[in-house]
Parts: structure tokens; C-alpha cells; sequence
């Protein structure tokens, strides 16, 4: 395929869609590394809300990108990920910093801004990356694209679970509200807004659990 990347595997969707375990579990087959997108996003946005940053002043947020020191660190699972040299994994889980990232992510300033930072992940033998726009623009020329799609009904469940799992406290029927709320942000936005790729294979979740939607991710790449 001359026209693709062999290395690089985008795989897109939804909040909750399962993007994330997914992404994990295909980096870890392949021995891969991972860039995990929305942690990114979620970095900028906690350090809006701690110097008092509006999220509506893209200028203000450009700016925090001159002194944005971020790095992720391996941990048992997932990459711990540090922000002015703090671990911030509790706060970056939480729904209200998912709430302002979306809010964060919807200024093309931002993302134009945070796109080497992006591509930087890239590092022999490959790269997993999930997000919302993996495939459509920050790798392109990706040479396998998934984007996965789950009901908002599942995706606030699975949500739900997660949060309950961490030790954090959820409410249902506000998580699903949240996410409604989230997805019409993410789509409805003008730059870069969630969709899937051309030639993004567009995976149905709601119905599968997690190993079967990794069985058949790696099942297609291993049979390119
Ligand atoms: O995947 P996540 O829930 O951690 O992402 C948080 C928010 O960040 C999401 O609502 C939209 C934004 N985001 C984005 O716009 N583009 C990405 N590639 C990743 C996340």
C-alpha cells in the first residue's frame, strides 16, 4: 500500500465507545506504542481550569500551549499521566474534565496547535492511536483505520462501570445525558468534528464485549 503508513493503526468513535481498552489490548498484540488522544486534550484542559483560563478564549488556550509540559509514564495498565510533573490520573478520569477537554477540543486553534505533539508519539515499530479524529487528520495516511460505534445507552452503562470500578461515584441517567450532550459537541463542532474516516471500517460495539471487538480488530490486520 505506498500510499499508507504500515505503522500506524487510528482507531476512532464516540465517548464510551470503547476506544480506549480497545487501543490497549491492539498495542499490547502488536507491541506497539499507544497515544491516547483525549488524555491530551484533558491534560490542556485541567491546566485551563488551574490557571483560571476560560474555555471559550482560544487565544488564552493557544497561549498555555507554550508552557504545557506533559509526559506519560508506563504503569500496570494504563500510561500515568503527568501534568507540571504531577501524577493527575484521578482527575483526568473525571467526567467534568472529559466535559471541559470536549470543550477545549472544539477550538481549530487548539487542535492545529496540538497536532506535532500528536505525531510525536510515533516510534518504531508502530503506533495505536485513538481519538476522535486519529484517521480523518492527524494520521491520514494511517494503513488501518476503525471506528467504532456504540448506543448511548450502552456507552453510558459501560461508562458507568468504569467510573464505579475506580472508586469514583456515577450517576446513570446524568451519565447519559453528559454523553448525549458530549456527541453533539464532538459532531456538531467545525474542526476536525468526529466522523469516521473514508476508509475507516466502522465497527458496531453495542452488541460485542471487549475481547470479541479485539478479537476482530486484530483478525483484520493480521489478514491485511
Ligand atoms: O476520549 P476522551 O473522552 O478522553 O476525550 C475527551 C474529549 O476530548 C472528547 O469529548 C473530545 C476531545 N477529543 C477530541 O476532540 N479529539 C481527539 N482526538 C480526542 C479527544
Amino acid at each position: 500500500m505506498p500510499n499508507k503508513d504500515p505503522f500506524v493503526v487510528a482507531i476512532d468513535g464516540p465517548s464510551g465507545s470503547g476506544k480506549g481498552s480497545l487501543a490497549f489490548n491492539v498495542a499490547r498484540e502488536l507491541g506497539f506504542h499507544m497515544l491516547d488522544s483525549g488524555a491530551i486534550y484533558r491534560l490542556l484542559a485541567l491546566k485551563a481550569l488551574q490557571l483560571g483560563v476560560d474555555l471559550d478564549d482560544e487565544a488564552g488556550l493557544v497561549d498555555l500551549l507554550d508552557v504545557f509540559d506533559i509526559r506519560f509514564e508506563a504503569g500496570d495498565e494504563l500510561a500515568v499521566p503527568y501534568l507540571d510533573g504531577v501524577d493527575v490520573s484521578s482527575e483526568l478520569r473525571q467526567e467534568a474534565t472529559g466535559d471541559a477537554a470536549s470543550r477545549v477540543a472544539r477550538h481549530a486553534k487548539v487542535r492545529q496547535g496540538l497536532l506535532g505533539l500528536q505525531r510525536s508519539f510515533f516510534r518504531p515499530p508502530g503506533l495505536v492511536a485513538d481519538g476522535r479524529d486519529m484517521g480523518t487528520v492527524v494520521f491520514p495516511r494511517a494503513r488501518f483505520k476503525f471506528f467504532l460505534y456504540a448506543s448511548p445507552e450502552i456507552r453510558a452503562q459501560r461508562r458507568y462501570k468504569q467510573l464505579i470500578n475506580m472508586g469514583l461515584s456515577a450517576n446513570i441517567a446524568q451519565l447519559q445525558a453528559d454523553i448525549a450532550e458530549r456527541d453533539e459537541r464532538d459532531q456538531g463542532r467545525s474542526a476536525s468534528p468526529l466522523k469516521p474516516a473514508e476508509d475507516a471500517l466502522v465497527v458496531e460495539t453495542s452488541m460485542l464485549d471487549l475481547a470479541q471487538v479485539t478479537e476482530l480488530v486484530l483478525s483484520h490486520i493480521r489478514g491485511k
